[in-house]
């Protein structure tokens, strides 16, 4: 299938990229490089030994998209380009509502005025709030916390009516736990900007010697040590689970809303442990009072994925915590 990855040189999207051409598919990357890096590309083309098709824009500019779309022929999207960090959506509302809801629309009028209706979207285990229990089952209530989460929630939304209005859509809802790790290469990998916000690029940059200090935001959860707990999944496994969603809506011609999670949840000292196993580094910690927002635990249940995709994530903590450390130790500052 050809496939239009948005957000592909961003960091799931470009390991969903390579999981694709392997599995035999085109992809075809969209990207307007705010969050990524033109770089990535060439690197694309070391580990696959082919050229990248890439084309420049916002998913905004829906003149730009159906044109592309019909020179490329796209057959489906997988929809990454949205902008995802929770403290910057607090002190930025509009600029989460126009990149990710207007975005979205435009997208999905491009796409309707092309006919292909076939979309991938990355959601996220944000929508679920704070869960009243774990393991979280896909039909576990849906709240938000910050405008990050509620864009999340609302494009299901839009979706799901979109889907009710015409049923030649056909929609993959993923909603991501926590991922982490990189390529196995150590070529392609997370590379945020700034002060990383979340837990495993903070630790690399820890282990590397670019900060001093991890702080752990609250010791005082209830949770085994006190600290808070996630569902981690390798971004390899990930990328394979995009991979799923899409044979699985070309083979059953139906939508569905899907956990990608381990099932397995890990305290943020258990990723420190496995990160300095892994590194061979120390990384000292200091703790901290609860981050604003944070739920004590978060991990998934996995068993609509296995049922429906045939899918199960298969790498365990040591390999995010070593692939992440090739990564950022052969690429101490990203891709700059
Ligand atoms: N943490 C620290 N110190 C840090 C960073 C994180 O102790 O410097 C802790 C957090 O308090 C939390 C855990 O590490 O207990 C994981 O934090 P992350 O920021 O890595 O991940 P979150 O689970 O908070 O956030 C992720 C995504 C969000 C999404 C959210 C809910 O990054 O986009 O899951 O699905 F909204």
């Amino acid at each position: 299938m050809k496939i239009l990855l948005t957000g592909g040189a961003g960091y799931i999207g470009s390991h969903t990229y390579l999981a694709l051409m392997g599995s035999g598919h085109v992809p075809v990357i969209f990207d307007d490089f705010s969050n990524s890096s033109p770089k990535v590309l060439e690197r694309l083309e070391r580990i696959s030994g082919q050229a990248v098709v890439c084309e420049r824009g916002s998913v905004a500019d829906s003149a730009l998209v159906q044109g592309l779309m019909k020179r490329h022929a796209i057959e489906a999207v997988v929809h990454f380009a949205g902008f995802k960090a929770v403290g910057e959506s607090v002190a930025q509302p509009l600029k989460y509502f126009d990149n990710n809801l207007v975005g979205m629309t435009r997208l999905l009028q491009a796409m309707d005025a092309t006919a292909c209706r076939t979309l991938v979207f990355s959601s996220s285990a944000t929508v679920y709030g704070d869960p009243a229990s774990v393991p979280i089952t896909e039909s576990f209530p849906r709240s938000h916390t910050n405008p990050y989460g509620h864009t999340k929630l609302v494009i299901e939304d839009m979706l799901s009516a979109l889907q009710k209005s015409d049923p030649a859509w056909k929609v993959a809802v993923l909603r991501y736990f926590n991922p982490v790790g990189a390529h196995p290469s150590g070529l392609i990998g997370e590379d945020p900007r700034g002060i990383p916000n979340n837990l495993m690029p903070f630790v690399a940059q820890v282990a590397v010697g670019k900060r001093p200090v991890l702080n752990v935001f609250g010791n005082d959860y209830p949770t085994p040590d006190g600290t808070g707990v996630r569902d981690y999944i390798h971004v390899q496994d990930l990328a394979q689970g995009h991979v799923a969603a899409l044979q699985t809506l070309a083979a059953k011609g139906e939508s569905f809303t899907v956990n990608l999670g381990t099932g397995q949840g890990y305290s943020v000292l258990d990723v420190v442990r496995a990160f300095e196993q892994a590194s061979g580094r120390q990384v000292p910690v200091q703790f901290a009072s609860r981050r604003e927002g944070d739920v004590a635990q978060c991990y998934a249940s996995t068993e609509r994925a296995s049922e429906l995709l045939g899918w199960r994530a298969q790498l365990g903590l040591d390999a995010m915590c070593s692939d992440s450390w090739r990564w950022q130790s052969a690429n101490p500052d990203g891709y700059a």
